[in-house]
């Protein structure tokens, strides 16, 4: 096996960290959670087991006292009730300052650990070990954490910047087929917004992409990090740049909302992706080979381009109550050619109805 690549986020600032991946990487653990830390507690989702139980034992070895706590797999972890359920594990444990929290599973574990670590004792020391594809290469890195609430998903939550994240690969071995073509969609959106030698990659051996262990996969990965590092560095709460690591957001949400969160996160922000490009063209921002590639790469790996063509008052609702959106004007991010984002604020109903039409099956 090669060697870990490592990438560092937030250069230069006081809560910089290093994002190490490669295959078998527990040995490295220990070294992400920095001095001074006795005490660590392992959080992981069920699905995730042996894996978390694997990671305690790991550090119990190289000498730490461990505690660990099971969470429910999927969006049921992001809750207040597991938040505080793991509040009253970490008082029992005694969980001090200077100690830490190691987050073992999807997106949906590495927010909820991330939350619960900003808020314990005020911030604590959280390190992450995404085991999906999108946790790796997204949720896990940048430092946003949160928990959803009756009103909707992500309602409260803190940016709390992790000490490492440690991206093991093989970790991926167990990760159901689908899961891992949903995370390339956003594999494929930083291709789109800012490295189109992921497409190139993609284009190359689309079949190969969605084996954990295809030839491509390593190097996709570290891209897409290299992609949002470079992003979070410049704009570590969202002002302004991080905004483009939304692309193809707004329409996604739209429909997770409108399909009851029956759909997964990357099919959704797959046919939002077209959605922007069709919206771009429409505006005269994009030509048509753009759009096509759009098109022809996300189905190449087996991702939806298309939603269903009945429900525009729903979608257009759902999208107006989206957060991204600044006062009563509707703001996306679209291309203006490859890896150039910009954006779009305030197109009129007819135009987005219509780049409905555009991504609608019938
Ligand atoms: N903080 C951020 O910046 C950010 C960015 C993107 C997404 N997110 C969040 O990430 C979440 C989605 O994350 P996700 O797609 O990883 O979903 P997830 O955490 O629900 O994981 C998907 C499913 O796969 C299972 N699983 C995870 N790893 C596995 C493995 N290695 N083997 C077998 N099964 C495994 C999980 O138990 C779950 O059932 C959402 O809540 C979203 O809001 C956060």
């Amino acid at each position: 096996m090669s060697d870990p690549t490592r990438i560092r986020v937030g250069e230069g600032g006081d809560s910089a960290y290093d994002v190490v991946i490669g295959h078998g990487l527990l040995g490295d653990l220990a070294g992400l959670l920095g001095s001074g830390v006795e005490q660590v507690l392992v959080i992981h989702s069920h699905a995730l087991s042996p894996t978390g139980q694997a990671v305690r034992d790991h550090l119990a070895a190289q000498g730490f006292s461990t505690f660990i706590a099971e969470v429910p797999d999927g969006e049921e972890a992001k809750s207040a009730e597991t938040a505080a359920s793991l509040w009253g594990v970490l008082g029992q444990c005694g969980l001090t300052r200077s100690d830490a929290i190691v987050g073992v599973g999807g997106g949906t574990v590495t927010d909820l650990a991330g939350f619960v670590a900003a808020t314990w004792l005020r911030g604590v020391t959280v390190v992450q070990v995404p085991t999906t594809l999108l946790a790796m290469v997204d949720a896990a890195v940048g430092g946003k954490t949160g928990i959803n609430t009756a009103e909707g998903k992500n309602l409260v939550g803190a940016f709390h910047s992790p000490a490492g994240v440690l991206c093991d690969l093989a970790m991926l071995a167990t990760l159901p087929a689908e899961e891992l073509v949903s995370g390339m969609a956003e594999v494929i959106k930083c291709g789109f917004i800012a490295d189109p030698a992921i497409l190139d990659l993609v284009e190359a051996d689309p079949q190969g992409v969605t084996q954990w262990d295809g030839p491509a996969v390593r190097e996709l990965i570290e891209r897409s990090i290299l992609v949002k590092a470079r992003v979070v560095t410049e704009d570590p709460r969202e002002s302004s740049l991080r905004e483009i690591l939304n692309y193809g957001h707004t329409f996604a949400h739209a429909v997770e909302q409108v399909e009851r969160y029956s759909w997964r996160h990357g099919a959704a922000v797959s046919v939002g992706m077209v959605y922007a490009a069709e919206l771009a063209r429409l505006a005269g921002r994009l030509d048509d080979t753009v759009v096509d590639r759009h098109r022809s790469v996300l189905a190449a790996v087996g991702l939806p381009t298309r939603y269903r063509g009945d429900r525009w008052v729903e979608l257009y609702a759902a999208m107006r109550r989206d957060k991204k959106s600044r006062g009563s004007l509707l703001r996306f991010v679209v291309l203006d050619a490859l890896a150039e984002p910009g954006r779009l604020e305030g197109p009129d109903e007819s135009m987005l109805q219509a780049a409905y039409s555009g991504v609608s099956l019938d």
